[in-house]
């Protein structure tokens, strides 16, 4: 589309785009926008919607093994919710041009990524607490940030979202902290858990401003509100508060308050970790990909379904209209 308009009419469109965003205007589906603002929002919200898809399988895994009716009811609901979450940023990224198939072969083929935190096994119950508590914490911290984003169909989705994420937060932080009031050896279940989901929850704002690759130009059009540092901190700062009001310890001996930051310091993620996981080499990297694959493709035959439905209407329209 932009290669076949002149240089100058292109800066201008440009500048008047900057400007709207400038403005905090939100920017529509069908409104001018630089093909790279285009590229980065269906990589970014793919990739979200991808998240939210993959995210479903370690905590479903655990549906059948939940220790009481009711925690199996709590988490059924979230996990339908997360669904629902990916489908709602599927349909953002669609309004941008890609379709559905595109955005899921992407993910098949290993081309578009989604969150490493979840290519880690979620082993015991307690995991089940640790990933409400601080994998949706995490994802609250960043998407309250986002509800403020310039492309509106994401900043309307995200709004919506994030009604449902403090539920799912505080479920998981319910979970630990029922068991930090049990035996010792649920204590120590918790404890474990936090030990092992910490970092990796830690990784979910990505690499440090300095060393991201979007984050300039993200800031800049204001698809991201606040910096992956920034929200970050933000996550440590609450996450510490919370871990101690039911005794449990983050893993991070370089954790200290400074009162002078007003914030606490923290030690360095395992960039080495980071970059093994997000390349495909983490510990359940590759059984995540072929369950959604085993799982897609079973699902093929509802999708033609709904597709032969789609297209019985349309035929019967047609025949109204003529
Ligand atoms: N896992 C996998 N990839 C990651 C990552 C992580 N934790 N952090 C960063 N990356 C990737 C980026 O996607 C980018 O790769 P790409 O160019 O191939 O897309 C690369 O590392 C460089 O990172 P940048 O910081 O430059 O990339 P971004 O500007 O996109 O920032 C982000 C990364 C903060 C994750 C941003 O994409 C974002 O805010 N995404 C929306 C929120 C989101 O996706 N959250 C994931 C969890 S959803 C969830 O937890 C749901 C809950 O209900 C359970």
């Amino acid at each position: 589309m932009s290669q076949d308009v002149p240089q100058a009419e292109l800066d201008e469109l440009e500048a008047q785009f900057q400007a709207r965003i400038d403005a905090e205007e939100k920017i529509e589906p069908k409104d001018w926008m630089p093909e790279a603002y285009r590229k980065n929002l269906v990589r970014q919200i793919s990739q979200h919607a991808h998240s939210e898809v993959i995210g479903m399988q370690p905590e479903g895994n655990w549906i059948t093994r939940a220790p009481t009716l009711h925690r199996k009811c709590i988490l059924l609901a979230k996990v339908q919710d997360e669904g629902g979450h990916g489908l709602y940023l599927y349909s953002a990224t669609e309004t941008l041009g890609t379709s559905r198939e595109e955005l899921v072969q992407a993910l098949h083929d290993g081309v578009a990524k989604y969150a490493s935190i979840f290519n880690y096994p979620a082993l015991t119950w307690a995991d089940i607490g640790a990933i409400g508590w601080l994998v949706d914490g995490a994802a609250i911290v960043n998407q309250v940030s986002l509800q403020r984003t310039s492309y509106g169909p994401y900043s309307r989705g995200m709004i919506r979202i994030c009604k449902e994420e403090s539920f799912h937060q505080r479920q998981g932080y319910h979970i630990m902290m029922t068991l930090m009031q049990g035996s010792e050896e649920q204590r120590a279940m918790a404890q474990d858990a936090l030990d092992r989901f910490w970092w990796p929850s830690m990784m979910m704002f990505g690499p440090h401003d300095a060393e991201s690759a979007h984050s300039a130009r993200s800031m800049k059009w204001k698809i991201k509100r606040q910096s992956n540092d920034e929200l970050r901190q933000k996550f440590v700062d609450q996450s510490v508060a919370q871990a101690e009001e039911i005794g449990l310890k983050i893993p991070d001996p370089e954790l200290k308050w400074n009162e002078e930051r007003g914030h606490y310091d923290f030690g360095e993620i395992d960039w080495e970790e980071f970059s093994r996981v997000v390349s495909g080499n983490g510990p359940c990297n590759r059984q995540r990909l072929q369950h959604h694959i085993r799982v897609h493709e079973e699902g093929q035959w509802v999708r033609d379904a709904i597709a032969a439905h789609e297209e019985k209407k349309r035929q019967r329209a047609g025949k109204a209209a003529a």
